[in-house]
């Protein structure tokens, strides 16, 4: 087959539509050599007065055993917790509900889940805890002294992480879910009180085969987030 050399503001374009979150994965091991790559890519991110904040932590080993076991058994044990940061508006206006809706449906419809399919779901919820079983597992915290500036900075180093991931072939997923419990993945993992857990990352290379991987979103329209003022 020839291989077609796309202009570069193409091979972009390319990039950023074909990221997808991935939710299941080869056990094919990372080098350690390509995390390093992708993580400065993912430091070349712009920040506010060039603080660049937060920290990728990758867990593995026993830790990481540890960390999704308490995870999961907390999850079932129905324990909650305050999260370091709010994320989600309260309440949630309708249009985004449709949207969070559209979002879930996309998953568990890839996954042949119903709505009524409580368990099913459960199941698939606590994968999240599991990284996915993803060969790389990060945990990004950020200082709990950084106000909403800090995690804007921070989303856009793991966007960065995310397209670098991508641009080597590798997958992602982001795990807002980890952020539910805050103090135990402190805990567990023995970090300092001052790190807020912003989110997980589950990074590897992606098994296409899996239904889950199936999931396709869709984004709202430009003039739902675009207008010009004069
Ligand atoms: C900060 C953040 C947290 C997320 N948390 C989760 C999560 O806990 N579990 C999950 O399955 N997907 C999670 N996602 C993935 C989103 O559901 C996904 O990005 C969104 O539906 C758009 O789909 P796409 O990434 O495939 O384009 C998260 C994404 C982001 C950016």
């Amino acid at each position: 087959m020839a291989i077609v050399k796309l202009p570069d503001s193409d091979v972009f374009t390319r990039l950023v539509t074909e990221r997808q979150s991935v939710r299941a994965f080869l056990q094919e091991p990372v080098p350690q050599s390509l995390l390093h790559q992708i993580l400065m890519s993912a430091r070349q991110a712009p920040s506010g007065a060039n603080l660049q904040p937060g920290t990728f932590l990758c867990i593995e080993g026993q830790a990481r055993r540890r960390l999704s076991s308490d995870l999961i058994e907390a999850c079932r044990n129905g324990i909650k917790e305050v999260e370091d940061y709010g994320y989600f508006p309260d309440p949630m206006p309708m249009s985004l509900r449709r949207r969070q809706a559209a979002s879930a449906q996309a998953l568990y419809g890839a996954l042949g889940i119903g709505r009524e399919d409580r368990s099913g779901r459960d199941v698939q919820f606590e994968r999240n805890f599991e990284f996915f079983d993803a060969p790389v597992a990060l945990v990004v915290t950020i200082n709990r002294e950084f106000g909403s500036g800090g995690y804007l900075d921070l989303g856009m180093a793991i966007y960065g992480l995310m397209l670098a991931a991508q641009s080597h072939g590798l997958s992602t997923c982001a795990i807002g879910a980890l952020a539910t419990f805050p103090n135990l993945v402190r805990r567990s993992l023995d970090l300092d009180a001052h790190c807020a857990i912003v989110c997980g990352l589950a990074l590897g290379y992606a098994d296409d085969a899996a239904p889950v991987n199936k999931t396709k979103t869709m984004r709202c329209a430009l003039q739902d987030y675009f207008r010009v003022i004069a």
